[in-house]
């Protein structure tokens, strides 16, 4: 095994991270989108390169520069994230920040037009790329979630943890106004239970985790 230098603790380690929202099209011109800026996630990607592990950064549509040392790969739709995270396997580490559509959309192949009335969208479900990343033949070493929820964080978290086989989720609490923020209020759920790190700037959040990967991966 790789011996890891005291300043890079993940030398030699392949940390996968998905960031950013994905876009499910409606026609060749519009598309349902969320409001995820990838700041977390980013620097999650940028924090993991700087321990001196190979990153590869699954991103959709943000309007943020690749992190230095970072491989990033551009996607669009839910489907598309999940066939790049797949692609990407194996990997040490996986942490899977993006806000991935639930559902998408059957798109029209041509634009609709205003004049035929207000479209009747049908919706179907997207796949479930944690869950699906938590029960690969390539599971990675250790498998981080992330969940945005409004109330009952830490009981929400803990049931996404154990339905998507995830060892750690990292709990948001969305209930202010977080999305595009620079900060976050996050709660590590883990087997153990939940710790409540308080609000700090995301980029504190990308190096807590960071380092708490770094220590937990240096032990074997
Ligand atoms: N996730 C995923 N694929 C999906 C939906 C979510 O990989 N299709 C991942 C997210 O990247 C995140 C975790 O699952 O790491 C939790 O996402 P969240 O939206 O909070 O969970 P859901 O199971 O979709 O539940 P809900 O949106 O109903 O709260
Ligand atoms: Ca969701």
């Amino acid at each position: 095994s790789v011996e890891a230098a005291p300043d890079r603790p993940l030398a030699g380690r392949h940390v996968l991270v998905t960031a950013g929202p994905t876009q499910e099209p409606i026609d060749p011109v519009r598309v349902i989108a969320n409001r995820s800026s990838g700041k977390q996630g980013f620097a999650i990607a940028a924090a993991a390169a700087q321990a001196g592990a190979r990153v590869t950064l699954v991103a959709g549509p943000v309007s943020l520069p690749t992190p230095g040392g970072v491989v990033r790969v551009d996607i669009e739709t839910a489907e598309q994230m999940a066939a790049a995270v797949e692609a990407a396997l194996p990997a040490d580490v996986a942490i899977m920040v993006a806000a991935v559509a639930d559902w998408k959309v059957d798109a029209a192949p041509a634009k609709l037009k205003k004049a035929a009335g207000p479209p009747q969208l049908r919706f179907s479900a997207n796949p479930d790329i944690l869950a699906m990343v938590g029960s690969h033949v390539e599971r990675p070493q250790l498998l981080v979630g992330f969940a945005a929820e409004t109330d009952e964080l830490v009981a929400h978290a803990q049931s996404k943890r154990v339905a998507k086989g995830a060892d750690w989720i990292v709990a948001n609490d969305v209930s202010g106004d977080v999305m595009g923020a620079a900060d976050n209020h996050v709660v590590l759920v883990t087997a153990d239970g939940a710790e409540d790190w308080g609000p700090m700037p995301k980029t504190e959040v990308a190096s807590a985790l960071i380092g708490r990967i770094a220590g937990l991966l240096g032990k074997d």
